[in-house]
């Protein structure tokens, strides 16, 4: 049952906090506090790149490991959606490691892009929330998240719970490769055991949440926008605001904007920006300035440390807990889809079956 919320969107929102936990205990040994693997048949320590391929929202939580692994592990990292990714036929050596990332195990495009994968003798390491689905058995090994079932057709803690597992994954495969040292990895790790009690006080923030959500829901076009592991969190808010208000939303990197998009912005197309204070705010604050400079109405979310700066120029603000910069992605997805689900509550949408979705995509 919904257990008294008004749809299972809205139950599976407030789940995030738990399924985070619940993954991170799959993932990390709680006396040393190490992320431990399962028996790996290949070496994290010597594949020559991952690539990585899912479909819709699973594809986003991709990008944000993209940036880890690329980052933190210095691991070279391709990634494209699986329905692209089967035809591109990218040349691969042997051993290269592939990702795939999906809730179901069973989407199709995602299916075919594995077995054409294993075809060119790549490793297959799979994300996936349902441990006994198709992709689970053709996979070579299986990390699960531990979202339990989610039954709202829009995803929402099936995506934290992606990013979790990606999150560790980065540091066992940093470690293997010699980029993180026992005291980063100490660090990392806080990081990750610091976030379901900073995910659970996003939940104080519905109101302003719910506040923004009443201009959202007068446009007919919405802009979103994010730089560097943000900028997939804004293509996640994008992908959830139409899916489910059916509104028109559009997610550009902050630094984008300026090379096109730019030209859209007055008054009637409000842009949301995630935005916490990490290593690129400067940058993206900028980017804003430039929006606001024409018009443009600026719904922000940033942290407890961004807010003063953010709110001489935002018309609506929603303030975060300040966590690490590696977490950052994972809790600034939480307020995105909140804002999508208030959003549409007020269009009085069918929140959970939105029309012409289904909850597993299984044609190609
Ligand atoms: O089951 P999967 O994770 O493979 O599904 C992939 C997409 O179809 C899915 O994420 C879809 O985009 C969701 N409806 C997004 O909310």
């Amino acid at each position: 049952g919904k257990d008294g919320y008004r749809h299972y969107m809205e139950k599976e929102l407030h789940e995030h906090p738990l399924v985070i936990g619940q993954t991170l205990q799959r993932m990390i040994d709680p006396a040393t506090r190490k992320v431990v693997l399962p028996d790996l048949p290949f070496d994290l320590a010597t594949v020559p790149r991952a690539v990585i391929t899912a479909c819709g929202s699973a594809f986003y939580a991709g990008m944000v490991g993209r940036y880890w692994l690329e980052e933190i592990a210095r691991l070279p990292v391709d990634i494209d959606v699986a329905s692209e990714m089967r035809y591109r036929d990218p040349p691969l050596s042997a051993g290269s490691l592939g990702l795939l990332i999906s809730q179901s195990g069973e989407t199709a495009d995602t299916l075919a892009a594995l077995r054409s994968l294993r075809e060119k003798a790549i490793h297959i390491l799979s994300v996936l929330n349902v441990e006994h689905s198709t992709m689970a058995r053709e996979s070579d090994v299986m990390l699960g998240t531990v979202a339990g079932p989610e039954i709202s057709v829009a995803s929402t803690k099936a995506f934290t719970a992606q990013l979790t597992v990606l999150a560790c994954l980065t540091i066992a495969t940093a470690r293997a490769r010699g980029t993180l040292d026992p005291i980063g990895e100490e660090e990392l790790v806080a990081a990750l055991m610091d976030l379901p009690s900073r995910a659970a006080e996003v939940f104080n923030q519905g109101n302003a949440i719910r506040q923004m959500a009443t201009i959202v829901a007068e446009a007919r076009d919405v802009l979103y926008l994010g730089r560097g592991s943000m900028f997939p969190v804004a293509m996640e808010g994008a992908l959830k605001l139409k899916e489910i208000s059916y509104i028109h939303a559009e997610a550009y990197a902050a630094g984008e904007m300026k090379h096109g998009p730019i030209s859209l912005i007055d008054r009637t197309v409000p842009i949301v920006a995630s935005v916490p204070s990490t290593p690129l705010f400067d940058k993206t604050l900028s980017n804003l300035q430039e929006a606001k400079a024409r018009g443009g109405r600026l719904l922000v979310f940033t942290d407890t440390q961004g807010a003063d700066r953010v709110s001489a120029i935002a018309e609506q603000i929603v303030v975060l807990p300040r966590v690490h910069d590696f977490v950052a992605p994972i809790l600034q997805t939480i307020p995105v889809q909140m804002l999508a689900y208030e959003v549409a509550v007020l269009k009085g949408t069918d929140v959970d079956q939105p029309r012409n979705l289904a909850k597993s995509v299984t044609v190609e």
